[in-house]
């Protein structure tokens, strides 16, 4: 019997949460992988193997998310993690900001993230004991001019983490988000911005790593947390002179 866990990945066309499918093959999970860029997603399905597979699917669109789980209880993959990496940057000043704008962020980073945990919570599509990992940033603890929607909408991830964690603590699911500062991914390198992690632009595989702690059983009891990956990042300004 495959004693594999089943994990379902969204934003994993790219960045993160490529790196995480790439690590939870090489670790032996089963990887359902979801976005919208399906020429990237086939490659990616077919360079990992027979345990991954994919879904296409748009976070704007909240309507069809159960899709999602259908299509893995058709594939007979009863879920033991979701991790949730879709998502975007769009830094504009309040000034310029536009309701669709911030409605978009919103839906794709967090209410997505909510109703996805809505349907993972079910015992139809899940095992007890399962493990939700929401994508947040460091942006909740170094607030920023220009980043209102985004550090609104990763704010909104932990509140959902925290409040899930609660609701889902009977089959014993936990949920737990990660905030990492800047990670060397396209998203940033379109940003063209100067990292500001003191120890150094985090890659993405160590964000992969902390997901399948997370993932694991090594993590049984932790849930309900907001755990940051700073490097060095905890908006230090330096009052003394000459060093300190
Ligand atoms: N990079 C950083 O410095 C950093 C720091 C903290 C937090 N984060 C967060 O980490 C997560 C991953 O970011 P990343 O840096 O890995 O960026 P990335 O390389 O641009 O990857 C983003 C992923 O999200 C998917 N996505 C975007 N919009 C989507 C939509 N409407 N529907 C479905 N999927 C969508 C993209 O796939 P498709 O285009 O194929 O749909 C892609 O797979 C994001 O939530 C980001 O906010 C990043």
């Amino acid at each position: 019997m495959d004693m594999s866990k089943n994990v379902l990945i969204t934003g994993a066309s790219s960045g993160i949460g490529e790196a995480a499918a790439r690590y939870l093959t090489e670790q032996h999970y089963n990887v359902i992988l979801v976005a919208r860029n399906e020429e990237r997603l086939k490659k990616l399905v077919n360079e990992l193997g027979e345990n991954a597979r994919y879904y296409i699917y748009d976070f704007k669109n909240l309507d069809r998310i159960e899709d999602i789980f259908i299509y893995c209880k058709e594939c007979n993959l009863m879920l033991d993690g979701l991790v949730h990496c879709a998502g975007y940057s769009n830094n504009l000043p309040v000034k310029e900001m536009e309701p669709d704008i911030l409605e978009d962020m919103i839906d794709v980073h967090a209410n997505s993230y909510l109703m996805l945990g809505k349907y993972m919570a079910r015992k139809e599509y899940s095992n007890r004991g399962a493990s939700i990992v929401g994508m947040s940033s460091m942006s909740v603890i170094i607030q920023k001019r220009g980043m209102a929607a985004y550090t609104g909408a990763k704010t909104l991830i932990n509140t959902y983490t925290t409040i899930m964690a609660k609701e889902f603590v009977r089959r014993e699911i936990r949920v737990n988000s990660i905030m990492p500062a800047y990670v060397n991914t396209p998203m940033l390198q379109e940003m063209k911005i100067e990292h500001e992690n003191a120890m150094g632009m985090i890659e993405p595989e160590y964000v992969a790593y902390l997901i399948e702690y997370l993932l694991s059983d090594k993590a049984k009891y932790i849930t309900g947390a907001h755990i940051p990956m700073s490097s060095g990042m905890l908006g230090d300004v330096r009052h003394i002179k000459n060093g300190g």
